[in-house]
């Protein structure tokens, strides 16, 4: 029997056609940028995430010398959070980048590490995480839940 998984996802031209809230958690994942330490890939990865504190809290992508150690904003976050404000639900995460090598027009999406984090969050907090992706202009996009961007994801229960 064959079976399909899809999702459904909002698609923006604008800023402007976000909601509020939404809107200035893009605007703290832009600006989160600046925190970001990539001297060698000089790709500024920002990440901002709403908790259900109604805080907003930032991250940003930390290289290093031995190129593997180094962490993608989403983690580096996400870690944040699990470690500071571990009895708050991340309700929305917001990712942007900035770099001189392109025109940050387009969304970039995380890769498949910070897939499974965003995926371990929500199983822990039983929370689906909205995501809002975007350039440093452009259009963006909004995905309801980090779960769809992981289809067959390991949620860890079988480890029980
Ligand atoms: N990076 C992130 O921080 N998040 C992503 O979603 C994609 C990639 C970082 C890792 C590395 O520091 C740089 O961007 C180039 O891959």
């Amino acid at each position: 029997m064959k079976q399909k998984f899809e999702f459904e996802f909002e698609h923006f031209e604008q800023m402007e056609s976000l909601s509020d809230a939404d809107s200035a958690l893009l605007i703290a994942a832009r600006n989160a940028t600046k925190t970001a330490f990539a001297p060698y890939s000089k790709f500024k990865v920002g990440a901002a995430a709403l908790l259900s504190n109604g805080q907003i809290v930032i991250g940003s992508n930390q290289e290093s010398a031995s190129y593997p150690v180094g962490i993608c904003a989403e983690r580096t976050l996400l870690n944040s959070i699990g470690s500071q404000f571990s009895s708050e639900t991340i309700l929305a995460m917001a990712i942007s980048y900035d770099t001189d090598e392109a025109a940050c027009d387009a969304p970039i999406s995380p890769c498949g590490m910070c897939r499974q984090s965003l995926l371990d969050f929500e199983t822990r907090y039983q929370s689906p995480i909205k995501i809002i992706l975007a350039g440093k202009t452009g259009s963006i996009m909004v995905v309801g839940a980090a779960k769809n961007l992981l289809p067959f994801g390991f949620d860890g229960a079988i480890l029980k």
